[in-house]
């Protein structure tokens, strides 16, 4: 199996190169974890494309799609979708699952987005910046190829102590099967990072919000419990944005 090019971080990237099937199957594997998340992020992201952007079919870029998540299903809502990954084993299992066999799925690197400026209504980098060495450099490709007033999309990880031992440390422990370096607190982003970065490639920060798992549902104490997550595991939208957080960007006129 070809290695994927991570470049010169340290986050572990390789990881979801060979997660081949578990992308949608496992439960003992983190992955399992961004694919609840994407239950809540989804719907979420096509309600705000279509009240920032109106109704209809939009052209939408996904940078580091993975396995596909989000860019089948703004796909099955009739969205012009194009998704680019450094994993081509990722993109073999997003092309599979596009049940609607529209989604324009590319090899690519995000540093360098093989797309002409002003392409895209939308623009999204979901669980992503915090996989680079240089997110500034991914945030200014985002807004490049976006039209003026697209929306550039965004979610990952704030830099602080909770979110280590929360994101990195907990979830080690509940599910042994993280890989080494999954995620490391060094290039976390704290909104106020972002924000600037944003400001920095012309974006406007219009909305911000965290995302936290349920713990007080019973599904949250059962996977803890067994050390998988189960299949009603639930992440909500919460006003704290310490530990990951969600949201968008306008692409000044
Ligand atoms: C945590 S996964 C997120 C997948 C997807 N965005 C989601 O939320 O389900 C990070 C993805 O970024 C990809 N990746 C890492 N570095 C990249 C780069 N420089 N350019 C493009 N993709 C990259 C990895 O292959 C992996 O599929």
């Amino acid at each position: 199996m070809e290695k994927v090019l991570s470049g010169k971080t340290p986050v572990n990237n390789d990881y979801y190169h060979h997660l081949g099937e578990d992308w949608l199957i496992a439960n003992d594997d983190p992955i399992a974890l961004l694919r609840a998340e994407s239950k809540l992020k989804n719907p979420w992201v096509l309600e705000t494309i279509e009240k920032e952007l109106g109704e209809g079919s939009k052209k939408v870029l996904d940078i580091g799609c993975g396995a596909g998540f989000l860019s089948n299903a703004m796909a099955l809502s009739k969205h012009e979708v194009s998704g680019i990954d450094m994993s081509e084993e990722s993109l073999k299992i997003a092309r599979k699952y596009d049940t609607t066999k529209t989604a324009n799925y590319l090899y690519g690197n995000a540093y360098e987005l093989p797309f002409e400026d002003n392409q895209f209504d939308a623009v999204c980098a979901m669980d992503f910046l915090e996989h680079v060495e240089e997110p500034e450099r991914v945030v200014a490709e985002a807004s490049r190829v976006l039209k003026p007033n697209g929306i550039f999309f965004f979610h990952t990880f704030s830099k602080n102590i909770l979110a280590y031992f929360v994101i990195i440390k907990l979830v080690e422990w509940f599910l042994p099967k993280t890989p080494k370096h999954m995620h490391i607190l060094r290039l976390f982003i704290s909104p106020k990072e972002l924000d600037k970065m944003n400001k920095l490639a012309k974006l406007k920060t219009i909305h911000m919000m965290g995302i936290r798992p349920n713990f007080g549902e019973l599904p949250f104490w059962k996977s803890l419990f067994k050390r998988e997550v189960h299949p009603e595991f639930r992440f909500s939208f919460t006003k704290s944005t310490l530990l990951s957080y969600i949201g968008y960007a306008k692409k000044m006129d």
